[in-house]
């Protein structure tokens, strides 16, 4: 009988072997939990809005394909954020997909990605997904840009694209407005400045699109309120814009975001006051975390709140015990030792969390 090659056999001889060395992205369960690892919104929908909601949804055709351009959406959103009108728009499920589609349409054979470390991982996850040489630039140790280590790699890698998180995820902090630009100037190719937490922020360099020619502002609607529909958009001149709609999948809004997400859009007071009553919040946790004993809290311009502790891992695990759940950032980068990211929830959750750790420091 002839041996058959087992699917092992086949997976190991014929998958690339750097998608082969990697681990699953884990997201972590959390039924029952509090749950503050992932920058969500801690907000329910009114239930007036949830009635529209319910409407916008049942008049959806699921038969059909929705609108491959989600033209309502789009207009919805530019509205809603005051895009320039020289700048297009391209819409994603999700910013995710907008970096995997970015990076996949500039990685030529030989291309570089630059992106300071430590930031939001799926840069450099996509740099390796598309083949693309992927170079980390260091923040310092305060977290802040360093302007002159970036203008080197940007020298010797002479860089395709670079991505910026501005506000930084997971470290919180925003770079330096001067130290952003000498970057957009220093670049030959495309500078990604991705404000996914801009609610939280109050800096944007949108208004400043017709500026600076290689700049493309990337965005979500999942941390105000929505991360369930799968929405991000991306901003730039016609001619970026052009060439990525290309390389989008030609359906890849589903017709149910389409409907639902311009329902909530319009709910402006809704999502200010959303942002408004988290930056509240935001300053509440700080001063409360500041107070706890052996607790380092770093600045943040975003949803959530990165601190150092005494032991990341013990720390993180007695809160999962008591109920909630952060993000321990210890041994992902050597910046962030000790680090737990905590996002930012109602004043409820963020009470139940700091009575949790200073149970933790009687214990
Ligand atoms: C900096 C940054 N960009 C992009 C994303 C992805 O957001 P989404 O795919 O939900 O739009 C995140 C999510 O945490 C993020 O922190």
């Amino acid at each position: 009988m002839i041996e058959r090659a087992t699917a092992a056999d086949i997976v190991a001889a014929t998958v690339r072997p750097e998608i082969l060395a990697l681990t699953k992205y884990a997201v972590a369960k959390a039924a029952g939990m509090i749950k503050l690892d992932a920058m969500e919104s801690p907000f329910p929908l009114p239930a007036a809005v949830r009635a529209r909601v319910a409407a916008a949804a049942a008049d959806v055709q699921v038969n059909r394909y929705p609108d491959g351009d989600a033209d309502a959406l789009k207009a919805a959103l530019i509205q809603a954020f005051a895009i320039p009108p020289t700048a297009q728009v391209i819409l994603g499920n999700g910013s995710d997909e907008l970096i995997q589609l970015i990076t996949m349409s500039l990685a030529r054979p030989g291309a570089a990605m630059v992106a300071p470390e430590p930031s939001f991982e799926m840069y450099r996850m996509d740099a390796l997904f598309a083949g693309m040489r992927y170079a980390g630039v260091p923040l310092r140790a305060d977290f802040a840009l360093d302007p002159d280590a970036m203008e080197t790699a940007i020298a010797r890698e002479r860089p395709a694209l670079i991505y910026l998180a501005y506000p930084n995820n997971p470290t919180g902090n925003l770079f330096d407005r001067a130290a952003v630009e000498r970057v957009l100037r220093a670049a030959p190719g495309l500078v990604v400045i991705d404000e996914a937490y801009y609610a939280f922020a109050d800096a944007s360099f949108m208004p400043r699109l017709t500026e600076f020619p290689n700049l493309l502002v990337l965005r979500t609607v999942s941390k105000i309120g929505m991360a369930g529909l799968r929405l991000g958009y991306a901003a730039a001149a016609p001619e970026w814009i052009a060439q990525f709609d290309k390389v989008r999948q030609p359906y890849n809004l589903n017709a149910m975001t389409q409907a639902v997400a311009p329902v909530l859009l319009a709910e402006h007071d809704l999502l200010s006051g959303w942002a408004a009553q988290l930056k509240a919040e935001r300053t509440r946790l700080e001063t409360a975390l500041s107070g706890v004993a052996g607790v380092t809290v770093f600045p943040t311009r975003t949803n959530f709140v990165l601190v150092r502790v005494p032991d990341a891992p013990r720390w993180f695990e007695a809160l999962r015990r008591a109920g909630i759940l952060v993000k321990n950032r210890h041994g992902v980068h050597p910046l962030l030792e000790h680090c737990l990211r905590i996002t930012v929830g109602t004043p409820d959750e963020n009470d139940a969390l700091l009575a949790a750790l200073e149970a933790l420091i009687g214990s």
